[in-house]
């Protein structure tokens, strides 16, 4: 194979010293980063016009095709896609089927609106045989708010038909107690996905610590950096393994909007443009939960409406 240069953000047309000075300040600063963002963020970040930041997008995702993988590697990853099953229907059908291997999913919402209520049945879900919606697959689970509940794990568990001391077994449990401790618990759960048993890692809350400890403008290119970080090896891991990842994020509405705004998300755009499926999710009328697919690129904007249970996610309250 010949020798390859390794490619940066100043190779891309359009960016000079300056223009890459930004991004990096902005925390775009590798061709995945480009190649995963926005026209709109780019303009806004960098300075330069619509029709740059498009030719930097595209420059860039060529860039890293070329440098990595041919289409039928793509090809082959598309195939070995699969998909977690909610246990609603009507959220399946939003998400395409359920919640896809080789990703990374966000649950965003505001507090209570059901994100990790969600992680905890997708964590039994997981464990299912593949006919019933399942990968036969075990789960790490990085916590970082200490709101995993083993018995919250039992009654979904016993809800699915599966043994609930198995399902716990099979669950793998970090919390993580700062950011920088969350991005080293995702780093070793590589060692844990290269068993190959490992289907599913959530990150419940991908961005509370980020928050907490960065607060005021001054901190905030540094906070975008460090998520970025994360968001990358968090990507890589899901691509590397074909493991589905699902991270939370708590976001809150803008009272002057009528529908809860996702530009208040916590880790703005650097989260938004990594994860590959986002759902927004709230409360619906009677105890209902409404959950809508925004920005996904294969997947219409869609909302889908399901019950949170005894025995977990239904289309019905039971
Ligand atoms: P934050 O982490 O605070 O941002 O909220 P969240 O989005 O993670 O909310 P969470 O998933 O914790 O949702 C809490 C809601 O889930 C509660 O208000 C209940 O409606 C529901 N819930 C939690 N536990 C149970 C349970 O054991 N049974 C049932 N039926 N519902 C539950
Ligand atoms: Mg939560």
């Amino acid at each position: 194979m010949a020798e390859k240069k390794e490619l940066t953000v100043s190779d891309l047309p359009g960016v000079g010293p300056s223009t890459a000075e930004k991004l990096a300040a902005a925390g775009i600063d590798t061709l995945l980063a480009v190649a995963v963002s926005s026209i709109g963020v780019l303009t806004e970040e960098a300075g330069v016009s619509d029709s740059v930041a498009r030719k930097m997008i595209q420059a860039a995702r060529d860039m890293l095709d070329m440098g990595f993988e041919t289409g039928d590697v793509i090809l082959e990853k598309r195939q070995k896609v699969n998909k977690i099953k909610t246990g609603s229907q009507s959220f399946d059908e939003i998400m395409g089927g359920g919640f896809e291997t080789g990703a990374i999913s966000e649950l965003f919402g505001e507090f209570g609106s059901g994100k990790t209520q969600v992680a905890h049945q997708l964590a039994v879900n997981v464990q299912k045989p593949e006919e019933e919606g399942g990968l036969n697959g075990k789960v790490i689970y990085i916590d970082t708010e200490n709101t995993f509940r083993p018995e919250r794990i039992i009654q979904m568990a016993t809800g699915a038909g599966l043994d609930p001391n198995v399902c716990l077994k099979n669950i793998k449990i970090a919390r993580a107690y700062n950011s920088d401790h969350q991005m080293l618990l995702a780093e070793k759960a590589e060692d844990l996905l290269k068993e190959g048993t490992y289907k599913l890692l959530i990150v419940d809350s991908l961005t509370a610590h980020f928050r907490a400890e960065f607060i005021g403008r001054g901190t905030l290119s540094e906070r975008q950096q460090k998520l970025n970080k994360h968001m990358h090896t968090l990507l890589k891991v899901a691509d590397m393994y074909n493991c589905c990842v699902i991270v939370t994020n708590q976001v809150m509405a803008k009272p002057n909007v009528m529908f809860g705004d996702p530009t208040q998300a916590i880790g703005g755009h650097i989260v938004g443009h990594s994860s590959t499926f986002r759902i927004y999710l709230r409360k619906g009328k009677k105890g209902s939960r409404v959950g809508k697919l925004v920005d996904s690129p294969n997947l219409p904007e869609n909302e889908c409406m399901f019950f949170v249970n005894e025995s977990g996610l239904n289309d019905k309250e039971l």
